[in-house]
């Protein structure tokens, strides 16, 4: 972007650079190797607020397309919004075109295969299938270790770790699981006073407006295994808005396929969060600092050089953007 904004300063501030001030300014950045000080040091201080005063006239506020963080508008910020959209559009368009050209033939294929019937079936969405919309297919073992309990706790580390927290020994716990020493040889207590045990609590998604299917909010607890040290689901409590009391509590000692649907629904309420912690984490902390640095802070300035810095660049590996 930086490249973009500097374009158009020249542009947008010819007639202030044509004054004596900024050639002075241009002179002294000429003869300097380090062309960046801050506002104290600043060479020529009425060349630089000339500069900024263009910027924010340039960069104004105007809606957020998410409705978290002010979205940028105006002269420059559409041409930097242009220029940057050149760089970022075509890739997604493009994997658009092979999703639209692969999609009918991946429906095709499981239909050959006799359909979706058992969760096996599944895994034919993507054998052989999408060779250029998602060449490297789905994250390594998701095809073939669907229903190992470290894939899925791998998950939530992969996902949203910051959900995830340490249960101190000073906490309540939420709910008892009376199976823990038989799953890890330790009671829900002793794993809570070694610091064994983690809680991920995704219940506030029992409020949200349902729809006509069932929807629940997660409570889970996570813990390191005593003997392997591996990271793992103990126990998963799907909770439904006005049935709380109802809420049963899902192990791996279940069913196979009762613990499975016990770890889609806390996946799916996964799923969700991320979505929206992309928006609020990522986007709205990172661009709301941004635009207000750009409308307060020369480009010369240092802090500009390490905000710029950050540039979006393609990367497929990161998947579609709700953006
Ligand atoms: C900038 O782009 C937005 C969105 O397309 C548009 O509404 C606005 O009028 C543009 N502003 C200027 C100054 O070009
Ligand atoms: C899948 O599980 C097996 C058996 O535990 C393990 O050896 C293998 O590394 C796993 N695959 C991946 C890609 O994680
Ligand atoms: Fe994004």
């Amino acid at each position: 972007m930086i490249k973009s904004v500097l374009a158009s300063f020249l542009l947008a501030t010819s007639a202030v650079r044509a004054s004596p001030a900024l050639t002075e300014r241009s002179l002294d950045t000429a003869s300097n190797n380090d062309p960046f000080a801050i506002t104290q040091s600043a060479r020529n201080p009425r060349a630089r607020a000339a500069e900024i005063e263009v910027k924010r006239k340039g960069w104004q506020y105007s809606e957020y397309p998410m409705g978290v963080a002010y979205y940028p508008t105006g002269t420059l910020a559409n041409k930097t919004i242009a220029k940057d959209g050149e760089s970022w559009l075509p890739p997604i368009l493009e994997i658009q075109g092979h999703i639209d050209e692969e999609g009918p033939k991946a429906l095709e294929n499981i239909k050959a295969k006799g359909g979706l019937n058992k969760l096996e079936d599944y895994v034919n969405l993507y054998d052989g299938q999408w060779e250029h919309a998602f060449p490297d297919g789905p994250f390594p073992g998701m095809l073939t270790n669907f229903t190992d309990d470290r894939l899925f706790s791998m998950m939530r580390l992969s996902a949203s770790p910051y959900r995830i927290k340490r249960v101190k020994p000073s906490d309540n716990l939420l709910f008892d699981v009376k199976e823990a020493k038989s799953i890890t040889g330790l009671t829900l207590q002793q794993l809570k006073q070694q610091g064994r045990l983690f809680l991920e609590d995704f219940t506030e998604m029992k409020e949200l407006d349902p729809t006509d299917k069932f929807g629940a909010g997660c409570q889970s607890y996570f813990y390191i295994h005593p003997k392997s040290g591996d990271f793992l689901p103990l126990a998963i409590r799907p909770v439904v808005k006005n049935r709380e009391n109802a809420a049963l509590v899902y192990t791996p000692k279940d069913e196979p396929t009762d613990w499975m649907l016990a770890k889609l629904i806390m996946n799916q309420n996964d799923g969700w969060h991320a979505t929206w912690a992309h928006i609020t984490q990522s986007h709205s902390a990172a661009e709301a600092p941004y635009l207000a640095a750009i409308r307060t802070l020369s480009e010369d300035h240092p802090v500009m050089k390490i905000i710029h810095r950050g540039k979006f660049l393609p990367d497929r590996s990161s998947g579609a953007s709700p953006r």
